[in-house]
């Protein structure tokens, strides 16, 4: 994949060499929600690289499908997609349960869905706020409402709900985003205290800013680049190759006793 287009293409860095292989992964039944673009589409790839078996839904119908035929024709296990909008919870539901029906039990779960579009604290109206707390944050809990049984059959799963810097540095301009992505850590904390006596891991992954083909499009200005080379303690930019990285280690079984956590990678906000 191209990551780094645009502006960034001439920021220096290090080559990241090779992804780690994880044997626990082979064959791990992968699900993926927003897995169509972004880094929801490179977590689908690199767990389908692993071995894994994934699924994954969106609302964006073209991408989705192109992400699965590019993969297939690199030779990798075609990843399963459903269109699911995660806004509806008994329709998403049903579409998780379709998913293990065709492919076995969802024992990693990556709630990464969201939409991070601006919005003005003085005028949202309810339908709106609600709207935007759907799509951010509601739906981690409805996944999980639907996955955690068959978790508990098989007797382990990994969850991995996606944070965002943006609701620990001084953003604006999108008070429900934000609002959601605290909550998610909060209900990482529960749910992991929860449903740790199954073994089932929740842990909350939160990146910094990362370029991906959206943010480099629709929000990567002249100012933007200055905020972070003044926020971030690494030089370079985050691609979605360093979240991923984390993300199929707290899949994996290599962090098996990590549960309840924030796991930040954002090149050090400070
Ligand atoms: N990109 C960043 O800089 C950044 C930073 C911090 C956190 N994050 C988090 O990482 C995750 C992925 O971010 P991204 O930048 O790849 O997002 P993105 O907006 O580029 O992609 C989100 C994906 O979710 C899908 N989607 C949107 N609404 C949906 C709905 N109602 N139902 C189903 N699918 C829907 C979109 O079609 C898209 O494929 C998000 O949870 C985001 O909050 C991203």
């Amino acid at each position: 994949m191209e990551h780094l287009t645009g502006p960034n293409s001439g920021i220096a860095r290090p080559p990241l060499g090779d992804f780690a292989s994880y044997p626990s992964l082979v064959g791990q039944v992968v699900f993926v929600s927003g897995g169509a673009s972004g880094l929801g589409a490179e977590f689908v790839e690199q767990f389908a690289r692993q071995g894994s078996v994934v699924a994954f839904a969106d609302v964006d119908d073209a991408a989705a499908v192109a992400l699965a035929d590019r993969l297939e024709q690199l030779g990798l296990r075609r990843p399963l997609y459903r269109h699911a909008d995660v806004r509806m919870a008994s329709a998403y539901q049903e579409v998780l349960a379709d998913i293990a029906a065709v492919i076995g039990p969802i024992s990693v779960l990556v709630n990464n869905a969201a939409n991070d579009e601006r919005h003005d604290s003085t005028v949202i109206d309810p339908s709106k706020w609600s709207d935007l707390l759907a799509v951010n944050l509601s739906h981690h809990l409805f996944a999980i409402q639907a996955v955690a049984p068959g978790m508990r059959e098989i007797g382990v799963g990994s969850i991995i709900n996606l944070g965002s810097v943006a609701a620990h540095a001084p953003f604006t301009g999108m008070p429900a985003y934000i609002a959601a992505k605290a909550a998610v850590e909060g209900l990482t904390r529960t749910l992991a205290r929860e449903l740790g006596p199954a073994r089932i891991r929740v842990n909350c992954v939160i990146p910094g800013w990362v370029m991906t083909v959206r943010q480099l499009r629709e929000r990567v200005t002249e100012q933007t680049e200055r905020i972070l080379d003044e926020s971030q303690c690494l030089p370079g930019r985050l691609i979605p190759a360093d979240v991923a990285r984390l993300v199929l280690w707290l899949g994996a079984a290599d962090s098996g006793m990590c549960t309840g956590q924030n796991w930040v990678v954002d090149a050090g906000w400070s």
